[in-house]
């Protein structure tokens, strides 16, 4: 059955048909029921992406009204990923320049290490579900200076950023608003451990946020932010391609890094984690050749784009976005999506079972398989 429209794509069995007959046929258009334009063509998804006008918040509302005025509101609107505007460029420019310093083959190492220090052999449907929501995101912990896997404490904080991350999902409910507002105040809380002599990340952001002026607040709104962001989408970067194992099981014959490397950045182009992204115009605008307004919102579906045939395959995925928000944690995401599969795999996960109760968590941007 098709999707009825392309935000119920998002956890469809097999959405691909109908983005590749959006791309083909109606690359952007005015979907009235949803009360949204839909960028489905890789250009122009590629050109809503560019768009001096096209803001990663309605302009009226920085913050969602749900998260406003609690402690998960403000780190919110801390997030250079949140924010157009020279007020942020200092600190993502200082963010970007230390991404790009990280090497994803030493990252990948790291996390097999991690995946030892964290322990547990449970690799069945929950055991999978944890693992692929709480090794990445121990990982990018431990990136950052934390000292998470000495203290034992890998699980709380995984599951405090999953909390977290969960709150800024439209479908949350009231519960998991008070959650995520809790969560964040934990966060916070617990970035105060840093050890400032460490050689983590979040020392020497702190030093260059300090010599650029940048408020500290900012910096550790950011690095808890480097951490959700490294939480649902990595989770299901590494679930789609346990997915991808359980229904091509020939692809189990090779197991090592060169082999998980390939099989991950396939599936972040064929099943990619993070379908779709939002804009919204903050003036009247041409948009694609057709005349859009303030306030008008456009989602862009990062997914169909990635299934445009009448286009050459883009130098990145698409599920990591283009322009001046591109995610700088493309490499280290699939590098850490690798090892969740590679660790999995090393204790016994059994894709061609897991496959057999897939499901999709309830997202309107994320496809995130859920095992029973
Ligand atoms: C499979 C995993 C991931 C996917 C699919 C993904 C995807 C994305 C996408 C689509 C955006 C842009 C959103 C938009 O323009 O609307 C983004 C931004 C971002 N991502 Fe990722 N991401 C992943 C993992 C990570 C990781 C591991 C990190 C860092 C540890 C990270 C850090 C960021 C940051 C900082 C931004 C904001 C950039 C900006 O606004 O300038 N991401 N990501």
């Amino acid at each position: 059955m098709t999707p009825a429209d392309p935000l119920a794509a998002v956890t469809h069995p097999d959405p691909y048909p109908y983005y590749r007959a959006l791309a083909a046929r109606q690359p952007f258009f005015r979907h009235e029921a949803l009360g949204l334009w839909v960028a489905a063509g890789a250009a122009e998804v590629a050109a809503v992406l560019a768009h001096p006008d096209c803001r990663v918040r309605p302009p009226a509302q920085p913050v969602p009204p749900t998260l406003a005025g609690t402690a998960a509101g403000e780190l919110f609107g801390r997030l250079i990923r949140m924010n157009d505007g020279a007020a942020h460029a200092p600190l993502k420019g200082i963010l970007m320049r230390l991404m790009a310093n990280i090497d994803p083959a030493v990252a990948m190492t790291r996390a097999a290490a991690l995946a030892d220090a964290i322990g547990g052999s449970d690799v069945d449907a929950a055991g999978v579900k944890r693992w692929i929501f709480t090794l990445p995101v121990v990982a990018v912990a431990d990136l950052l200076g934390m000292p998470v896997a000495a203290s034992g404490n890998a699980a709380e904080v995984a599951s405090q950023v999953a909390a977290y991350a969960a709150s800024q999902s439209p479908l949350a409910s009231a519960a998991e608003v008070q959650a995520g507002a809790d969560a964040a105040h934990w966060l916070a809380q617990w970035l105060l451990d840093a050890d400032p002599s460490s050689t983590g990340l979040l020392p020497a952001l702190q030093s260059a946020a300090q010599q650029a002026d940048v408020d500290p607040a900012a910096v550790a709104a950011n690095a808890i932010g480097l951490m959700v962001q490294a939480c649902e989408a990595t989770a299901g970067l590494a679930g789609n391609s346990l997915v991808r194992l359980g229904r091509e099981p020939a692809l189990l014959a090779r197991q090592d890094a060169a082999a998980l490397h390939a099989l991950v950045a396939r599936v972040a182009r064929d099943d990619p984690p993070v379908q779709n992204t939002r804009r919204f115009l903050a003036a009247d605008a041409l948009l694609c050749g057709v005349p859009v307004s303030a306030g008008d919102a456009v989602l862009v579906l990062l997914a169909a784009a990635s299934h445009d045939d009448s286009h050459a395959p883009s130098e990145r995925p698409w599920t990591f976005g283009a322009g001046r928000h591109a995610c700088p944690g493309d490499a280290l995401a699939q590098a850490l999506a690798a090892a969740t599969v590679a660790a999995l795999l090393a204790r016994g996960a059994q894709p061609a079972r897991l496959v057999q109760s897939l499901r999709y968590r309830p997202s309107l941007n994320a496809r995130i398989p859920q095992f029973s």
